[in-house]
């Protein structure tokens, strides 16, 4: 699709970055998703006292999109860094878990520098409900 579609979620990414709940770290993350009917699904992220509870603008955006009941087209990240951040692995293993490999993530700082990959680039080798289903049957104890 045109770079347009890539504005909008850009944008839609930034929105959600300035309601991130970041005291902790002070690293203010923001992710959007466009989805197969068009629309955009954005999260932030979301820290805690308890460290540990914190969660990723990715995965609060993912789960955000299954509630809708939609599938992702294209993502985006947005931090303010020197650099571009991309998805922390834990984030991989979502992301893998309902987008196809060959969907683009495209992380960007807000002075525009970008980074592009896949989620099949990201997490190669991902793990996958197939093994799951390829399960040996077990004999009864
Ligand atoms: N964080 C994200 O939201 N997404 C990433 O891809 C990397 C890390 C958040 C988690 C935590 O709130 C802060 O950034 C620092 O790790």
């Amino acid at each position: 699709m045109a770079e347009p579609s890539w504005t909008r979620l850009w944008r839609a990414a930034e929105k959600a970055r300035r309601q991130a709940h970041a005291p902790y770290s002070k690293f203010f993350v923001g992710a959007a998703i466009e989805c197969d009917d068009g629309s955009i699904i954005s999260g932030c992220n979301v820290e805690n006292a308890s460290y540990g509870l914190t969660m990723c603008a990715e995965r609060n955006a993912i789960s955000a999109m299954q509630l809708a009941g939609r599938t992702p087209v294209r993502i985006v990240i947005v931090v303010d860094h020197s650099r571009p951040v991309p998805p922390c692995g834990a984030c991989r293993q979502v992301l893998a878990e309902f987008a196809p490999p060959g969907v683009e993530v495209r992380s960007r700082t807000l002075d525009g520098q970008e980074l592009q990959s896949t989620v099949g680039a990201l997490l190669p080798f991902a793990f996958s409900g197939a093994f799951l289903d390829e399960r040996k049957p077990r004999k009864k104890r």
